[in-house]
């Protein structure tokens, strides 16, 4: 009896007792042991190849939790409390759908499923040359002052900052240091009435496209740009008008004129990196202004610039409240946190708070509060700087080893960014490298999802390097340059058919 427990395979990494409780639990949960006693505690600890002792700790907090209860020398059960418990069972059947079901496709009024986007390789950390962007290795999460961070926020004394629902407002902190810390070293001054925290800057596009956007509303976007902001402005019922750029970044003019809105990457252009000049930006103002339109300026990775002092955003230098400025904590500290911030004028951050409330009311409280001890002890800015540096030494790398190894391309590289966008020989096919390199275990990003346009350019990628170590640069980067250089022996229809 019970031999069932020597399927638990205890994995390396995670803790004992926490594998074993959470198997006793399934098996409760799934009535296992019915009125039966558990195995003794040294029974299971030769099951389980573990200390006795971690056994009788499992049992006992589970005794504690009213799972289980002790019988003077009959050992553990089952509390039999449980089985009056109607939330403890589980439904173990789902029942048989009949062809009366409801026609999804027919009720979707889109299918964002089908818009094309970057392929992000979930398992992007087995590769053994992940040169994708936006991720960065594990290693270099400041994981003990995060935890330490997170430690005293969930001090016994601090537990009423964050379990409560705070509807609509943001943790206090965390704005006061986003202001203080981030924002002044980015050149913007704001009120607290003028930044609302958001879940990245992504979440921030889409609070914003929803109140702002609509049929009839003509929304510019760079081209090449972010895929996922033309989709969120097509979803918010905008016809995004793709923007012609240059060696300076967005170009001003014309194409700018009858535009409500105008979206910007001016600290290095996405994806092609190029940052537009101080004389550009003034000029960008001076144009919203006289033909009346509104600047969002996406200063996604500014904050890590390694290579010299940023130039100023936009906003910093915006006289006549023309910019609605977002960021991050993803590229500088990490994707997964989720902790992003909008500044605007205080009547739209409010009716945004609003419109925020009604999706998801707040980011969470225990995320936002970790984060504003992180920063105020001076962790956040600690992290910038030693990161500032092992990307500057990246960077230098990638730029070396791409003139060694893809010497057949044309590489953008602009220093203080996170990547490199590069133009394949001309008929060398993008998707076909990406595939080729996948095998090799090189993990590259076909650019072709950025064009606006259907017939878009097949021969770019780009190539982050945030997320791969520093020493397998130079050999990942050897081995796509053989790749390309086979593709390219290819005739052309060769390989655009490959
Ligand atoms: C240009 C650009 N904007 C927005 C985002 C979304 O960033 P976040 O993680 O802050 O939502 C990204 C992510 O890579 C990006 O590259």
């Amino acid at each position: 009896m019970n031999d069932c427990m020597m399927n638990i395979e205890l994995q390396a990494g995670r803790g004992l007792q926490q594998q074993i409780r959470e198997k006793l639990v399934e098996l409760i949960q799934h009535d296992y042991f019915g009125t039966r006693a558990l195995p003794s505690s040294r029974k299971m600890a030769q099951l389980l190849k573990v200390s006795r002792n971690t056994v009788v700790l499992v049992y006992e907090s589970m005794v504690d939790d009213g799972y289980l209860i002790a019988r003077e020398r009959s050992g553990f059960f089952v509390n039999p409390e449980l089985d009056q418990e109607p939330t403890l069972k589980l439904v173990q059947t789902r029942p048989h759908l009949d062809q009366n079901q409801p026609n999804w496709p027919h009720r979707l009024r889109s299918a964002p499923a089908s818009f094309s986007t970057l392929n992000k390789d979930k398992d992007w950390i087995n590769y053994a040359y992940p040169f994708i962007y936006g991720q960065i290795e594990p290693s270099h999460f400041p994981i003990y002052q995060w935890r330490e961070c997170s430690r005293i926020a969930q001090n016994r004394n601090s537990v009423h900052h964050w379990i409560e629902d705070y509807v609509d407002v943001d943790d206090p902190e965390l704005v006061t240091q986003i202001r203080q810390q981030i924002l002044s070293k980015r050149g913007i001054t704001a009120s607290n009435d003028e930044v609302l925290i958001t879940m990245g800057t992504q979440n921030s596009l889409y609070l914003l496209a929803s109140l702002l956007a609509g049929q009839g509303v003509k929304v510019g976007v760079e081209n090449p740009g972010y895929a996922d902001l033309r989709h969120i402005f097509t979803q918010c019922g905008s016809k995004p008008e793709p923007l012609e750029l240059d060696e300076q970044g967005l170009i001003l003019g014309q194409q700018l004129s009858d535009c409500d809105y105008v979206c910007v990457t001016p600290s290095h252009q996405y994806p092609t990196t190029v940052t537009m000049p101080i004389e550009r930006r003034k000029q960008l103002l001076e144009q919203a202004a006289t033909d009346d339109f509104v600047l969002i300026e996406d200063d996604y990775e500014s904050e890590v610039n390694f290579h010299e002092q940023p130039l100023p955003a936009l906003k910093s230098i915006d006289q006549h409240g023309r910019v609605i400025y977002i960021g991050s904590l993803s590229k500088s500290l990490s994707p997964g946190l989720r902790i992003g911030y909008l500044v605007a004028n205080k009547q739209l951050i409010a009716e945004l708070r609003a419109l925020r409330r009604l999706i998801y009311r707040h980011p969470p409280a225990n995320n936002q509060r970790t984060a504003a001890l992180f920063i105020a002890q001076g962790y956040y800015d600690s992290h910038v700087r030693r990161m500032r540096h092992v990307y500057e030494q990246k960077w230098l790398l990638m730029q070396q080893g791409l003139q060694r190894h893809l010497h057949q391309c044309v590489i953008n590289a602009t220093p203080g960014s996170f990547c490199f966008w590069i133009e394949l020989p001309k008929h060398v096919c993008s998707s076909e490298l990406v595939t080729q390199a996948a095998k090799q275990g090189i993990l590259v990003e076909s650019g072709d999802t950025l064009f606006a346009e259907q017939q878009a350019p097949k021969n770019y990628i780009r190539l982050g390097f945030s997320a791969i170590a520093e020493e397998k640069i130079n050999a990942g980067l050897a081995l796509l340059g053989n790749l390309v250089s086979q593709l390219s022996q290819h005739s052309p229809s060769e390989a655009l058919h490959a």
